[in-house]
């Protein structure tokens, strides 16, 4: 079966985009609610067995994780972030797959995170990419979504003037909340922050920390 038009145009705009995205990511002003939300989670996970960072990225999420003891790994749609990742931090594992098919087995995780790469998948698969996530988190284990809300989808032409066909949905947090529930987790808290200061951060933030039933 031929993968949907948004997964070819997404993996192919981070390709063209990889190397500019590691040079900004890693200049990028932190929020300290990143920092604080996953703290929590790494408390919650630690010791508990192998954590996945869906939509990895360049892997400094993977890597921050790592450094509080968690047993993290990346996967990411684009092989060229991957391998910048693995570039980054040749010592941890990652590799390229889809969240919307994760080629792992059931229950195989203790905790996924989604670390601002829901942002990429259309509303009308949402529920289905949350699903596969759900697939693969053992029960008990732990979820994290972090993900830009209340605002419109954005759709860049360019980024860094390198053309792209990026979708950047921005998801309700307490629509979200509630499909966590359907999918079988319960919510342990949801934060959302204000938008950064500044021009090119018009949107509020929203954090969701959910535990799978069983
Ligand atoms: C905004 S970046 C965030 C990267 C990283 N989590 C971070 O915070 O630095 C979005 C990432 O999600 C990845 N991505 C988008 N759709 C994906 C999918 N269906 N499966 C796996 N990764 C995906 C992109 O390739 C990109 O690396």
């Amino acid at each position: 079966m031929s993968e949907p038009d948004f997964l070819t145009r997404t993996r192919i705009s981070y390709d063209a985009i990889a190397d500019a995205y590691a040079e900004w990511i890693r200049d990028m002003e932190v929020s300290p609610w990143d920092d604080a939300v996953l703290a929590a989670f790494a408390r919650r996970v630690a010791g508990r067995g192998p954590v996945l960072d869906a939509g990895c990225g360049e892997g400094r999420i993977t890597a921050q994780l790592v450094s509080m003891e968690v047993d993290a790994r990346g996967v990411d749609l684009s092989p060229e972030m991957i391998r910048n990742a693995q570039a980054f931090r040749p010592d941890l594992r990652f590799e390229v797959g889809s969240l919307m098919d994760l080629p792992y087995e059931d229950e195989a995780y203790a905790g996924v995170v989604a670390w601002y790469s829901l942002i990429h998948v259309p509303p009308s698969r949402l529920r289905a990419a949350v699903a596969e996530l759900v697939r693969v988190l053992e029960p008990g284990g732990w979820f994290l979504a972090a993900f830009q809300t209340d605002a419109e989808t954005f759709r860049p032409e360019t980024l860094a003037e390198i053309p792209v066909s990026l979708e950047f949905h921005r998801p309700d947090a307490a629509e979200f909340g509630a499909l966590l529930g359907d999918l079988g987790l319960d919510v342990d808290a949801t934060t959302v922050r204000a938008a950064d200061d500044g021009p090119g951060h018009p949107t509020p933030h929203a954090y969701v920390v959910a535990r799978k039933r069983g």
